[in-house]
């Protein structure tokens, strides 16, 4: 009896450890028995991949550690098959050794993770001790994809170089092999350059004294940073050791409002009309008739194409504001002398000028897929497919190669649940929406899917600068478990279950990746009140918390809680580093929408009124104009009414964008007179009112933000 139960738990530990990595391996036969890795084993490496060894090195402590392409039993051996494409690996353990040998560099590399991924967690602190049991099988794997990318903006939220290695380091344990950098945007230029010191050092920093102009929070302060050259480099290296490509991104002929402030002679020429936005200029499109543009698009390139070693450099392309070039009389007498049709012809013009530069530093062009709308750029020219499945479809059918990243699968700034921080215009993406993404279920042509290049989940920062950005936790919790899943169905060709999946993650990789230290988000707790009980339940293994919310106290849960007020009581769960949103029951997420009525100093658009709050959907009213000081939105209510909170947010819902930069709220018990509550903080304020109120009005103390409007959501009333 004993004997068999031990049988079973050895075949459950065995098979357990194969099929649970992430991204799945595509064939692996598990044996009887284990090898040990013990403080004698020696790493043997053929010289080829060094760096690998070196890498490993840092994981494992061996003592010994040698290039040779001889090894001997008990050794653990990296080599190169030359009969295997780049990236496949055989990783192969048996009583005597490891042996991982893979076609190029980065097949190795890909062997080295798995081999990780198979050793206690525990291997990602770095601080694992020796001897290690690894059981025994064999794994012969290799990518679906040869693109497997994510990318990050740190344009509009600035990272320092140190924690941006950090997340390729986790982009490599999950076999994701390219880094698209997303540098330049109207927030910021991130780049050090020789021949433009004034690009970064004054357009790396927005708001204070600079004339880059805050937006999105932060708005007292000077905030920013760029990369140096020799911090560039450092990255390229760091990512090349652990097989990814880094994808520089200079976004151009839009998104440049950063560098349009400190060198308006760049821009179009005409006198913007600056009525509606106080005074302040928001253009932020390169004149593409200029010709000193294209000696300025010359010294950048021929400094990036120094710096990053990648095939293509990506020039940006979307989202280009074709007013500014209709209001040019330089860019319309363009469109005359080359008879150009429209404005994406302009477009295709400023990027074919590009692509002869960038062909003259042994570079090819990528782009947003809008920069295909010309019709004329080469079939060379890597397109990245953002806006729609559909879009994605469209680029593959006109024969470019296609990286498909469609935000209604893979923006990862969108919000993973209803009630989450997080963009909602593409989707509400949680990791097993990502997993559920299927080339097939799209019915791409085999035209279609032979011009996919790769699959790429991206993460702009809009929303970041707002949560703490000097911390990891909020840009962990929207990376992961999502990006566990991108590097699913970009890798295993497998096509593993949901529920496999979910296994493999609950089981497994939350200790990886609390040991690899990443602040990942926990599935929303189950939460129901029913015969005056609250209960609460999660199916990984974490544990519940439950909070009051009038004295903010943090209890364990252990059972059904006897509860009268169930509007106040929220749950979270929490495994380590990681946590789960914070919930409740329907009575606490419940939202009361009592009859109201807006009214504001403001004019607003007749497209979007003040009787859209007034419905407590998501639709908004728009100013058309920005705000003075002295401006106020007022709301009151039909009847007067209680509640918990009071949630009022100028500007979009989560992004802090057209709203009030500084002010304050103010309630009305009586039905006469106001009372003060609430500083504005990033354009909003909770009031947590004392009685039953009869309205709630925000006044602007100053201008609002650096934008033409302001938007005016409903309140959220609890
Ligand atoms: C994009 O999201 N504008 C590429
Ligand atoms: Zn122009």
């Amino acid at each position: 009896m004993k004997l068999k139960l031990l049988f079973v738990l050895l075949f459950v530990a065995q098979t357990v450890v194969a099929t649970n990595t992430i991204p799945a391996v595509n064939n692996e036969e598990n044996r009887n028995g284990h090898f040990t890795i013990t403080p004698k084993t020696a790493l043997v490496y053929n010289s080829t991949v060094r760096d690998v060894a070196m890498y490993l090195l840092e994981y494992i402590p061996f003592k010994q550690i040698l290039s040779s392409n001889k090894t001997m039993p008990g050794d653990i051996f990296l080599t190169i098959n030359r009969f295997m494409d780049e990236e496949e690996y055989r990783l192969t353990i048996d009583k005597n050794n490891i042996r991982i040998e893979g076609g190029g560099y980065g097949g190795v590399f890909n062997g080295v993770q798995t081999l990780l991924q198979m050793l206690p967690s525990e291997i990602y602190t770095k601080k694992c001790r020796l001897p290690i049991d690894v059981p025994l099988c064999e794994i012969h794997d290799s990518p679906r994809l040869a693109y497997r990318g994510f990318m990050l903006d740190v344009a509009r939220t600035w990272l320092p170089a140190d924690r941006v290695k950090r997340y390729i380091d986790l982009m490599a344990y999950h076999k994701l092999n390219k880094l698209h950098f997303h540098l330049t945007d109207d927030e910021g230029w991130r780049i050090e350059l020789k021949s433009h010191p004034e690009f970064a050092t004054i357009g790396g920093f927005r708001g204070g004294d600079s004339p880059v102009h805050p937006r999105y929070a932060k708005f007292g302060e000077k905030w920013g940073g760029y990369y140096t050259q020799e911090e560039l480099r450092d990255i390229v290296a760091y990512a090349a050791q652990r097989n990814i490509e880094v994808i520089p991104e200079v976004d151009m002929p839009g998104h440049s409002k950063a560098l349009g402030a400190i060198h308006p002679d760049i821009l179009c020429n005409f006198t913007p009309n600056t009525a509606s936005t106080n005074g302040l200029d928001i253009r932020n499109v390169w004149c593409a008739a200029k010709e000193s543009n294209y000696a300025i698009i010359e010294d950048v390139i021929k400094e990036l194409s120094e710096i990053f070693t990648s095939e293509y450099i990506h020039i940006g392309g979307d989202e280009v504001d074709m007013s500014q070039w209709r209001q040019c009389p330089d860019c319309q007498r363009l469109k005359h002398e080359r008879g150009l049709e429209n404005e994406s012809q302009i477009e295709d013009y400023f990027i074919a000028r590009t692509t002869e530069i960038l062909a003259r530093y042994g570079k090819k062009p990528a782009v947003w897929h809008e920069a295909i709308d010309g019709g004329s750029l080469p079939k060379t020219t890597r397109v990245y497919g953002w806006k729609s499945v559909k879009l994605c479809k469209h680029s593959t059918e006109r024969g470019y190669p296609t990286i498909v990243m469609p935000g209604e699968y893979f923006y990862l700034d969108m919000k993973q649940s209803d009630r989450e921080e997080g963009h909602i215009w593409a989707a509400i993406i949680d990791a097993k929406r990502i997993h559920s993404f299927d080339i097939d279920k799209y019915g791409f042509t085999e035209y279609q899917r032979n011009n996919i290049a790769g699959i790429e989940a991206s993460f702009f920062s809009e929303l970041y600068i707002a949560n703490h950005p000097e911390s990891n936790d909020y840009l962990d919790y929207m990376l992961f478990p999502r990006l566990c899943a991108v590097s699913e169905i970009a890798w295993s060709s497998k096509q593993r279950s949901w529920d496999d999946f979910y296994t493999a993650l609950r089981t497994s990789h939350y200790d990886r990746m609390q040991a690899m230290g990443i602040a990942f988000r926990l599935f929303t707790p189950e939460v129901v009140y029913s015969d005056g009980k609250l209960s609460a339940s999660v199916d990984d293994g974490s544990t519940l918390y439950y909070t009051d919310e009038r004295n903010g106290r943090e209890t364990r849960y252990t059972k059904p809680i006897d509860c009268r007020t169930p509007e106040y009581i929220s749950f979270r769960s929490r495994y380590g580093t990681a946590h789960s949103r914070k919930t409740g029951s329907a009575e606490y997420l419940r939202m009361l929408t009592p009859p109201v009525t807006v009214t504001s100093s403001m004019p607003c658009s007749t497209k979007a009124p003040l009787t859209n709050p007034a419905k407590y959907t998501n639709s908004i009213a728009r100013t058309t104009r920005a705000a003075k000081s002295g401006d106020w939105i007022e709301y009151r209510f039909a009847e007067p009414i209680s509640c918990r909170e009071i949630v009022v947010q100028t500007g979009h819902i989560h992004l802090r964008r057209c709203l009030f930069l500084a002010g304050y709220t103010e309630v009305c018990y009586d039905g006469k007179s106001w009372v003060r509550t609430n500083e504005l903080s990033d354009g909003g304020a909770i009031i947590r009112p004392t009685a039953k109120i009869h309205a709630v009005r925000v006044v602007a103390t100053t201008r609002s933000d650096a934008e033409n409007n302001v938007v005016i959501g409903p309140l959220r009333i609890r």
